[in-house]
Parts: structure tokens; sequence; C-alpha cells
């Protein structure tokens, strides 16, 4: 089992970071074989819409972005973190989640008829993470709902949502007791549906 977690803010050392890590300890403990990458570490070109992928599901975009789609395919479950960047996400997150259109299949004459890779496959689980500045929640603005919302149409079923208000510095997420625990929460949620995802596959094999 893997679980691929990706950070969509700069700040190696930021909220983000430190929330991604508190989430995926509860899985690294059961022995959970876990990678963090950081979007800013890879040059992702935005996705051209020119629909090569149609019939392949696989992106013709020759960037870095090849190099994540494999850890994508092989990971059981994606966590996606992005701080709050005027009410969304960061142009890396989005970037990264519109290279993620491959996996969407339409039928050949019908657009409003379409499914996803992972949906074909079966179905994989994800967690979100989402970091702001501001104490009012509507200052957050959508930055969950954009991952959460194309999340599910890849076919992941989102467990947890972990939404952090009021941290500002680099790393100031660690001195907030309630979003350390929250984010630990949803890894132990997470750890929980893949436990009990692995359970029913053996006894129904
Ligand atoms: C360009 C930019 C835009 C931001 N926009 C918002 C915002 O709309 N609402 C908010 O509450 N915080 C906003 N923030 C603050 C960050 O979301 C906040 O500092 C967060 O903790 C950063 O997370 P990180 O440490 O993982 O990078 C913004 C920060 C930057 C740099």
């Amino acid at each position: 089992m893997k679980i691929l977690g990706v950070v969509g803010s700069p700040r190696k050392k930021g909220n983000t970071s430190v929330l991604m890590k508190e989430t995926l300890k509860p899985l690294e403990t059961e022995g959970i074989e876990t990678e963090v990458l950081f979007l800013s570490d890879y040059h992702i070109k935005d996705c051209n819409g020119c629909e090569g992928c149609k019939d392949t599901y696989k992106c013709i975009i020759d960037d870095d972005m090849q190099k994540l789609y494999p850890a994508i395919i092989e990971s059981d479950a994606l966590i996606l973190g992005s701080p709050t960047y005027f009410y969304n996400i960061t142009g890396d997150m989005k970037a990264f989640i519109d290279r993620l259109y491959c996996f969407e299949i339409f039928a050949d004459n019908d657009r409003s008829i379409w499914i996803s890779y992972n949906e074909a496959l079966g179905g994989k689980y994800a967690t979100v993470i989402a970091v702001s500045e501001q104490e009012k929640a509507e200052d957050m603005g959508f930055a969950s709902e954009a991952m959460e919302k194309p999340l599910e149409a890849l076919g992941y079923r989102v467990i947890s949502t972990v939404k952090v208000l009021h941290v500002f510095g680099a790393g100031e997420a660690l001195k907030n007791e309630n979003a350390m625990k929250e984010a630990k929460q949803a890894g132990e949620k997470l750890l929980k549906s893949l436990q009990l995802k692995e359970k029913v596959k053996k006894q129904l094999s």
C-alpha cells in the first residue's frame, strides 16, 4: 500500500507541509509507505485543452508531470494540501489538478456521460488539507472545495477535509493543538478506511 501526499505550498516548512506530515503519521506508524511531493520542485505546465488524452488517458505534454503520473496511478490514496491564495488554491495546485484531466473518460458521442480512470478500476480514497491566515471561514474561500470537487470527479472518495484557519507564519500550525489533532484524526480515518477495504477485498476474493 502506498499513500501520496501533494503539497501545493512553496513553503517546505510551512503550515500545509506540517499538517501533511501529521496526517501521514498514523499511516506510517502502521508501516504503510508514504511519499510527499512539493509541487514547487516540479515544472508543471497548464493543461492546454488539446484533448490529446481523449483516447489514451495519457497527457501528451512533456514536462515534469510525466514523473508524477506513475506515482499517482500507483498510490492507493491521495492527500492534497494547499494554502489559501486569494480565496482559492495555489497556482501550482491548480495546474497539478488540471493535468489530471487525462484521467476523465467521456462517452464517444455524449460528453454528459463520463467516468474516471479510478472509477473504472474500483475507486480510491483521498484527504484534503486547506490552510488560511484569516480567522473567518469565509476568508478561506473555495480552497477546500477546489480540491474536493475535482478529486470526487476523479473517482476519489474524500474521507476527510482538514480546514485550518488563522495560521500565518511558516510552521505556526505546529503550535495549534486542535489543528494537529484534526490532521492526525484525518490520517487515522484514512488508515481505517484502507484497512477496511483490504479486509473486505480479502473476504470477497
Ligand atoms: C498570495 C497569497 C494569497 C493569500 N490569500 C489568502 C486568503 O485569501 N485568505 C487567507 O485567509 N489567507 C491567505 N493567505 C495566507 C496563507 O493562506 C497562510 O499564510 C497560510 O498559512 C500559508 O500556508 P503555508 O505555510 O503552507 O504556505 C495568502 C497568502 C499568500 C502568499
